[in-house]
């Protein structure tokens, strides 16, 4: 097992330990639940641990890919390692179901499958209610160079692919995800962060049940219901 020594960042969903080794951190899941950049909180029972065992699922799903990211093992209880990374402050959303912000923006109906995949960029701030950015952007303020944001476009649609068909054969409409990316000590661009329902929208493929953070956001029911669900169907695959 692989010991913290200090706290490195609590933000509003997970603690980060540094370990005695300079290039891994502990992910530490905790059961608070937040929306709307944290203007919507609530504490949850177990979503800590449901996350943190949605996620090593998913990074294993990855791997099986050959997408580089930076899970490395489970720790006990809600931890997991992973490389240390230096983050790039851009969250990227890759859609297959028109949803959420695209629905709202463009005026569009809620589920209506795309012909083929979005990608949008957003700028990761809280306080300015992470506004959509584009390519220009990130390249101007130098979030990252023009072979970066490549690689990050390339990687995140190989997520898609990657986890579509897997979410599909159990049972789950990947309509959206959020993945981001940073840098580990040796320069390797990695997805990092999480692979959770609280950033994704997972829908049961039958019965357009909504099994994602929307229960929560929206008041739709019980949140951990839906997580256990996604689990139960995602653990057969
Ligand atoms: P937020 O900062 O949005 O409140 P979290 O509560 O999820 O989010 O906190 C986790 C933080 O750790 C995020 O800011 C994320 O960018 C960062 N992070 C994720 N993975 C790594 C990593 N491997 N190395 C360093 N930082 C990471
Ligand atoms: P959106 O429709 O609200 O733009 O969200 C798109 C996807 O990104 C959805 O699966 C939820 C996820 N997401 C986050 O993980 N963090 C955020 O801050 C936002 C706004 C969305
Ligand atoms: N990730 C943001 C938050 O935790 C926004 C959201 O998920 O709605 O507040």
């Amino acid at each position: 097992m692989v010991e913290e020594t200090k706290l490195l960042y609590e933000g509003k969903a997970k603690k980060m330990y540094e370990t005695s080794d300079p290039n891994l951190l502990i992910e530490y899941f905790k059961d608070d639940a937040t929306a709307f950049n944290g203007k919507k909180h609530a504490v949850i029972d177990e979503k800590g641990a449901m996350n943190k065992a949605i996620t090593v699922k998913i990074f294993g799903w990855m791997n099986e890919c050959g997408i580089p990211n930076h899970f490395v093992e489970e720790n006990s209880g809600r931890e997991i390692v992973v490389k240390k990374l230096k983050m790039i402050p851009v969250e990227v959303v890759v859609r297959n179901v028109v949803a959420g912000s695209l629905a709202k923006r463009l005026g569009l109906k809620m589920g209506e499958p795309l012909p083929e995949p979005i990608l949008e960029f957003f700028y990761k701030s809280d306080e300015l209610d992470d506004p959509m950015i584009n390519e220009n952007h990130i390249k101007v303020f130098k979030w990252a160079d023009e072979a970066t944001l490549d690689k990050m476009k390339e990687i995140a649609f190989r997520v898609n692919e990657c986890l579509k068909t897997r979410f599909d054969k159990a049972g789950i409409t990947l309509v959206d995800f959020k993945i981001e990316f940073g840098f580990d000590n040796d320069g390797n661009l990695l997805v990092g962060d999480e692979f959770t329902p609280d950033g994704s929208r997972l829908w049961d493929k039958e019965t357009g049940e909504i099994l994602d953070k929307d229960r929560f956001r929206k008041d739709l029911g019980d949140l951990i219901e839906g997580y256990e669900k996604i689990m139960m169907k995602i653990s057969r695959i």
